[in-house]
């Protein structure tokens, strides 16, 4: 009998269990594991940088959520804004002063933005601001590039048509071709590719939406040459540049990816924001937003139509709130940034020991490693990694309690939580796993 609860309680009872009533097992896909293989892990608390899982193992966490954990797991300054938000009720339906407090928050740390529009989540953001782009400027057609996820709305699920002047195709069943024939889908980091389709296209583009810092074909950053193009040829063209800060937005530096391009670029700026994870702290919490003369073209001022029931939650609201303010004490960016560094910098020596191609990257919170002789500057040098390897250091990791992305295609995240003790740990189980 006690042999039969064990049992019932094992990560791979309750995978099986679960495929039963949730389609492949799991609410999002990339939680099944298939691309790395074997059974993942059903988490059954957090605190701190650790997770705990049904057998009762403890991992050190670099997924964070895929982003939102910032602060670690369980921060006490976050828990006790939560219980206290949640004593005041669950949701109203109506305004808050705390929706007004998170919406400073956020154009105080982002001042190129006059105004946000609170939602639930990222992929809802992403949706309504290419609403917005297409709403304001009266155009339809856009710009997207392949590695660069923007949630899973019809018009952005879109591969590359067969020239880079033509649009693209669904990557899912159920999306019309219709529906995203309008999406032009470039190579990141190419500007010859980006001036071909702005010399063809140029006139009918509402607006270029882009992960300034991808993190969903591992780390890639736009270069700097790239990104100066593309705002001088949107400016041009009357086209928006959308930047998706949903994942690199308070995470790779207090003011996102923008600030560093800002710091990079003289005068730089981007037209609409997108945002989520660290906003809401773990919370279902997103946002889009940029000048008060754009977002006014939204509902209930102008013509472009979004809602929703929850959207600016006051729970939520009083998780993202309550992060932000820790972020935002003197110091905490430079910490966390030095501890990731550390991470990817004993990642790499690890490597190198083992005489193992690997090289990495990182920018505040947020950091790759790919098994690679140099840095990937777009999906396919992403994918073209060794995958092999990388399935095979995932597992070694995660048998050694290093909980990392099962996808050799997705960044990882660090929490002001992390300890130097547990980076030395995760280099010392990396110099394991790289020598296996
Ligand atoms: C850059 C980016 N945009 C949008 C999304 C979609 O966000 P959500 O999963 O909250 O819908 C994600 C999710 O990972 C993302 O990384």
């Amino acid at each position: 009998m006690s042999i039969d609860i064990a049992f019932m309680t094992s990560n791979q009872a309750l995978f099986a269990r679960a495929q039963g009533v949730i389609p492949g097992g799991v609410n999002s896909p990339v939680r099944a594991f298939r691309a790395v293989g074997g059974t993942p892990r059903f988490i059954k608390r957090a605190q701190g940088a650790y997770l705990w899982d049904a057998e009762d193992q403890r991992y050190i966490d670099y997924i964070g959520s895929w982003g939102p954990m910032i602060l670690g797991h369980g921060h006490p300054a976050v828990v006790e804004a939560v219980q206290r938000a949640l004593l005041d009720g669950f949701s109203f339906g109506a305004p808050t002063e705390r929706e007004i407090e998170l919406a400073e928050a956020i154009i105080a740390l982002v001042p190129a933005v006059e105004q946000v529009r609170l939602v639930s989540s990222g992929t809802e953001a992403g949706m309504s601001a290419l609403r917005l782009a297409r709403g304001a400027t009266g155009r339809t057609k856009f710009i997207k590039f392949e590695g660069c996820y923007h949630g899973h709305a019809d018009p952005l699920l879109v591969k590359a048509g067969s020239g880079l002047a033509t649009f693209g195709f669904p990557t899912s069943a159920g999306v019309p071709d219709d529906v995203v024939k309008h999406t032009l889908v470039l190579p990141y980091n190419d500007i010859a590719a980006l001036e071909q389709a702005f010399d063809t296209h140029g006139a009918e583009l509402a607006c270029v939406m882009i992960e300034p810092i991808a993190g969903n074909m591992n780390f890639v950053r736009a270069s700097v040459p790239f990104m100066t193009r593309l705002r001088a040829l949107c400016t041009q063209h009357g086209a928006m540049l959308v930047f998706d800060e949903v994942m690199s937005g308070f995470r790779v530096a207090l003011g996102g990816a923008h600030s560093v391009y800002q710091r990079l670029i003289p005068g730089f700026e981007a037209d609409v924001f997108v945002f989520g994870k660290v906003i809401g702290g773990g919370m279902p919490l997103a946002a889009f937003g940029g000048k008060r003369d754009v977002m006014s073209q939204l509902a209930p001022l102008g013509p472009v139509y979004q809602a929703g029931t929850l959207s600016g939650n006051p729970v939520a609201t009083a998780c993202g709130l309550a992060t932000l303010k820790e972020i935002s004490r003197p110091g905490y960016f430079e910490a966390l940034s030095a501890r990731t560094r550390s991470l990817v910098d004993g990642l790499a020596g690890a490597a190198r020991e083992a005489g193992v191609p690997m090289v990495c990257d990182s920018e505040g919170g947020m950091f790759g490693f790919f098994f690679a002789d140099s840095l990937p500057q777009n999906y396919t040098e992403t994918m073209a990694t060794d995958k092999d390897r990388f399935n095979r250091f995932f597992h070694a990791m995660l048998d050694q309690g290093v909980y990392l992305a099962p996808a050799l295609y997705e960044a990882g995240f660090v929490s002001s939580a992390h300890s130097a003790d547990d980076i030395a740990a995760t280099v010392a189980a990396a110099a394991t796993a790289l020598r296996g």
